[in-house]
Parts: structure tokens; C-alpha cells; sequence
């Protein structure tokens, strides 16, 4: 057999599968299926929801998950590594995923720390009954005056001091390296979340009227299926809850052995993130069910988005609930768990990224990255208008970010390199599910087209009316100045020499594996290959030695 003789560094691998499995799934399980995916469901229909969402996840969410693995398994590498393996024109798709993974690094470490510091005004009930809204915006946050569009240097500690906890505790974690690090933090997160969870569902639903929540959550409401923003929001959903897109599914599966079901693992990480998401709807829905019949009011006149649900609508229920205090604690908790396990899977993007192209080590880089980013962080998000930032950079990262980098990649990957066979040959051989000519039509057909409709909608609800009513030129810096930065930014930095230890041309080990593939069994018939020509169709089809 042949022996590939090279001096590169040895890439850093996941323990087991099962670990790439559980870093997978707390990568997808985030703050998106704990307070976004109730709000979403309920206002695009409610039961008649799961219609739309279960053909999002069938028709772009799994098929684009298995194109990432496919990407990041075959060519070994940080997104911007793997695309530049493909070929040379597709790294800046690369850089662009790794510069939106800086932005929702920024703001989405400021979440968790929020949460943190619920988890602990939860166990004290700080927050006076009937004040919780203005206890969120007013006394926690000090948003004050500033709240629409001015920018403020005021920092805020109990903001801030949290935010550098935060930080603190990822940059440990990326510093370990993935074995040590990410896959231990998600084997020690990951089952005390989903406990944590399961007891907080269980006791939502013994609050009083749980029922009414059930039932407005699940009553399907049929009309809105006619809708086409409906079912653009269950688009748009599936590829922040998956995380699709954002090179993260590119970065994890570059750590995973050669020689790995990739379908098969990727079919239990999307079912167990929706399996996760349902949960996250049916506490939620029965919380707010209570807290409707506290108030003698409709559930639809509780039901908040987003930030008003976590921060507004909960606290009302911790203090108005029986036992509240502990919903609250497990309720932001599991938030907090849920984020850093999708924070580390960000800040891997990038982690990775630079130590490809520099030919760093681990802590080194992890320090050069993560602490500008920590520092942008806190100068951003721990003053006085850090919510009107943080809702314009999310708004706007989301369509133009992940949404436009998603619909780029599929036209790129499919018309233009024509990767698509070499990838399902990849995804096909040690699978326990085999993808054939519908995955190629649904990752090369389907979804630009529902990508591309999503994204001129998106722009011209943009540009028709400015984002929330910010000023102009709020929306200029943090929305649209941002997202057409990260381009131009994605663009130069593809521009910047590969360190020679990266073998930015191709995986050195690539060949040694298909020999050695060559040997093994075949999975559906058992017989062996001994053709020495095994190589050549991968080999051809490759081209990526640009
Ligand atoms: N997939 C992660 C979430 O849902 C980013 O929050």
C-alpha cells in the first residue's frame, strides 16, 4: 500500500463518531430551538406548521447538511480549506462563512450571558411581579433613551462582567483543541441539557392551563399554508437551527476518521436538533398557556418573539408560577448550556480556518482569534444600545449572511464546478443511506430556487422599509455596511498565501485512503476491489488541483 510522506501537521480528530454525533447536535441545538422555533411555528400556522418545516428539513435542510459533510470529509479542511481544495474560485465562499461565524459570535455570546444572569435572578426572583419588562430593558440592559438607533459607549457591568465570563470560558474550551475541548464540552453539555430539559417540559406541563398553550400551539391553523412567507420562514429556520451554511457541519466533519457513515450520522443529528425543537415548543406553549390563564387573557396575547420570550415572557411565568424559581433556573440554564455548545461550534469556523492558512497551532491561534473577536464583543454589546446593534446584525447576517452564502454555494458548488457526483460518490461510499440523482436534484435545483426566492424577498422587504424604523445610517453601519463588508473582506482574504504545511491543493492523505478504500469490502455487496484503477474516477472528476 501506498505511504503518503508528508509534513503536514496531523489534523485534530473527534474520539468517536458518537462524539462528532453529540458535537453536531449541540452545534444545531441553540438558542434558535429554544425561544425561536416556538414563536415561529405558532405564527406560521401553528399544528399546519410542521407541513412547511418537515419539507424544509427534508428537501434543503438535510440534503444541504450532507453537502457540508460532504465538503468537509472529502477535502479535509476549515471551510475556507475545503473549498480551496475543490477549487480555487470557491475559497472566498469559504472566508465569507468564516466572517458571518465572527459576527454571530459577537452578539451571541451576549445572549448567553443575559441567560446566565437569569439563571441567577431566577433562583432570587429579583425582578418585581408585573415589572418584568421594564426590569429586562430598562433596569438590566439600561437601555434608557437610546434604545432606536443611537450609538452609546456606556458600559453596562452587569452586562459586561458576564460577557467576559462567557468569553472566558470559550476561549478554555477552543484553547483545549476539539478532542479535549469542543468534544468534552458537549459530552458533559449535552446530557445535562437534555435532562434539564425533559424536567423543564414535564413540569410545564402540570402548570395550570398547559392545555390552553397545547392547543393554541397545535391547532393547525390551514390558511396559512397558502402563504408563501410561511413557509419562507421555515426555510429560513431550518438553516439557523441546523446550522447549515455557516461552514460549521464543513469544519466538524473535517475532524471525523476517514472512514465514517456520514448520512447516517447526519440523519440522527437533524432528527434528534427537530426532535429538540417539538420539545422546546411543547414547554414553551404550556408555559405560556399558564401564564395566559394567570392573566385571563388569550394565549396569542402572550405569545412574544424571540428576546421578549425569553427575557419577558418567562420572567412572568417564574413569578407567577408555583416552584417558578426553578423553571426559571432550568429554563435560562438550558439556554446558556445550548449557546456555548453552539458558541464553541462558531468560533470553530474560525479557529480553524486560521490555523489552515497560517500553519499555527492550536492555543496560539485560538488566542489570536478569539480574543479580538471577545474584545469586539464586549465593545459592542455592553453598553447601553446593545440590543438595537444586536437585532439589526442578527436581521441582517441572517438573510444576507447565511441565507445569500447558502444560495451562492449551491449554484457554485453544482452549475459552475460541477462537484456534485464527486460529493455524492464521497457521501456514498461508507454510508449507511445512499444519496443518488434526487439529492443532486435537490441540492442543485430546489434549493437555489427556493434560496434565491427567499433572498430577493428579503431584499426587497429590506430596502422598502427601513429595518425596524433604525435611522438610516444605523442601518448602513451594522446592516447592510456589515454584510457587504463581509464580502469584499472574504474576498482579500482569499487573496492571502496558504501556509505551505496546509497543502491548500490537496489533502496528502487523500490518496493512501483510496488506496487503502480500495482493499476494504464494499458495503451493500461485500466484494472486494483489487483494480488498481479504483482511484482514477474520483481522481478525474477531482480537478480541484487549481
Ligand atoms: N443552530 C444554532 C441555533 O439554533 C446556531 O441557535
Amino acid at each position: 500500500m501506498a505511504t503518503a510522506t508528508t509534513n503536514a501537521p496531523r489534523r485534530e480528530a473527534f474520539g468517536s463518531r458518537n462524539v462528532f454525533i453529540l458535537s453536531a447536535i449541540g452545534s444545531a441545538v441553540g438558542l434558535g430551538n429554544i425561544w425561536r422555533f416556538p414563536y415561529v411555528a405558532y405564527e406560521g400556522g401553528g399544528g399546519a406548521f410542521l407541513i412547511p418545516y418537515l419539507c424544509a428539513l427534508l428537501t434543503a435542510g438535510i440534503p444541504l447538511l450532507f453537502m457540508d459533510y460532504a465538503i468537509g470529509h472529502r477535502f479535509r479542511g476549515s471551510a475556507p480549506l475545503a473549498f480551496r481544495r475543490m477549487h480555487r474560485v470557491a475559497e472566498p465562499l469559504g472566508w465569507w462563512q468564516v466572517l458571518i461565524c465572527v459576527v454571530i459570535a459577537t452578539y451571541y455570546a451576549v445572549i448567553i450571558a443575559w441567560a446566565a444572569m437569569y439563571t441567577w435572578f431566577s433562583a432570587q426572583l429579583v425582578w418585581g411581579e408585573g415589572e418584568e419588562q421594564s426590569f429586562f430593558f430598562t433596569e438590566f440592559l439600561q437601555m434608557g433613551d437610546v434604545g432606536k438607533g443611537g450609538v452609546s459607549t456606556q458600559f453596562v457591568p452587569q452586562v459586561g462582567i458576564p460577557l467576559i465570563g462567557v468569553w472566558l470560558v470559550v476561549i478554555l474550551i477552543m484553547a483545549l483543541g476539539v478532542k479535549r475541548g469542543i468534544g468534552r464540552a458537549n459530552l458533559i453539555l449535552m446530557p445535562l441539557l437534555t435532562v434539564m430539559f425533559a424536567v423543564l417540559v414535564v413540569q410545564s406541563l402540570f402548570l395550570p392551563g398547559a392545555m390552553d398553550g397545547l392547543n393554541a400551539f397545535f391547532t393547525p391553523n390551514w390558511e396559512a399554508l397558502a402563504d408563501p412567507a410561511v413557509w419562507a420562514s421555515a426555510y429560513g429556520h431550518i438553516f439557523f437551527s441546523l446550522s447549515v451554511a455557516f461552514g460549521i457541519m464543513v469544519t466538524y466533519a473535517s475532524y471525523l476518521k476517514r472512514r465514517t457513515d456520514l448520512t447516517g450520522s447526519g440523519l440522527v443529528v437533524a432528527f434528534a436538533n427537530s426532535g429538540f425543537e417539538i420539545l422546546a415548543g411543547i414547554g414553551v406553549f404550556a408555559a405560556l398557556g399558564f401564564m395566559a390563564q394567570a392573566q385571563a387573557t388569550d394565549v396569542s396575547g402572550v405569545a412574544a418573539s424571540g428576546i421578549g420570550l425569553a427575557f419577558v415572557a418567562f420572567p412572568t411565568i417564574v413569578s407567577q408560577a408555583t416552584g417558578g424559581s426553578i423553571i426559571g433556573v432550568l429554563f435560562f440554564g438550558a439556554l446558556v448550556f445550548a449557546g456555548i455548545t453552539s458558541l464553541i461550534s462558531v468560533l470553530e469556523v474560525v479557529v480553524a480556518a486560521l490555523q489552515d492558512k497560517l500553519g499555527w497551532g492550536r492555543v496560539r491561534t485560538t488566542l489570536v482569534v478569539a480574543i479580538p473577536v471577545a474584545l469586539i464583543s464586549i465593545a459592542l454589546f455592553s453598553t447601553t444600545t446593545a440590543l438595537a446593534v444586536l437585532d439589526t446584525t442578527d436581521a441582517f447576517v441572517n438573510a444576507f449572511g447565511i441565507m445569500a452564502v447558502a444560495l451562492v454555494a449551491v449554484i457554485v458548488v453544482a452549475w459552475f464546478l460541477h462537484r456534485l457526483p464527486v460529493l455524492r460518490e464521497h457521501l456514498n461510499r461508507r454510508s449507511s443511506l445512499r444519496v443518488g440523482w434526487f439529492w443532486m436534484l435537490l441540492v442543485g435545483a430546489l434549493a437555489p430556487v427556493v434560496l434565491g426566492y427567499l433572498f430577493v424577498s428579503e431584499l426587497r422587504a429590506k430596502i422598502s422599509t427601513p429595518y425596524e424604523g433604525y435611522p438610516v445610517w444605523f442601518l448602513w453601519i451594522f446592516g447592510w455596511g456589515m454584510v457587504i463588508a463581509l464580502v469584499v473582506l472574504a474576498v482579500l482574504l482569499a487573496l492571502l498565501p496558504w501556509s505551505r504545511r496546509s497543502h491548500a491543493k490537496e489533502d496528502p492523505d487523500y490518496d493512501e485512503f483510496l488506496v487503502e478504500e480500495a482493499y476494504q469490502p464494499d458495503a451493500e455487496t461485500g466484494a472486494v476491489s483489487t483494480v488498481p484503477g479504483y482511484m482514477t474516477p474520483d481522481r478525474t472528476s477531482n480537478g480541484g488541483r487549481a
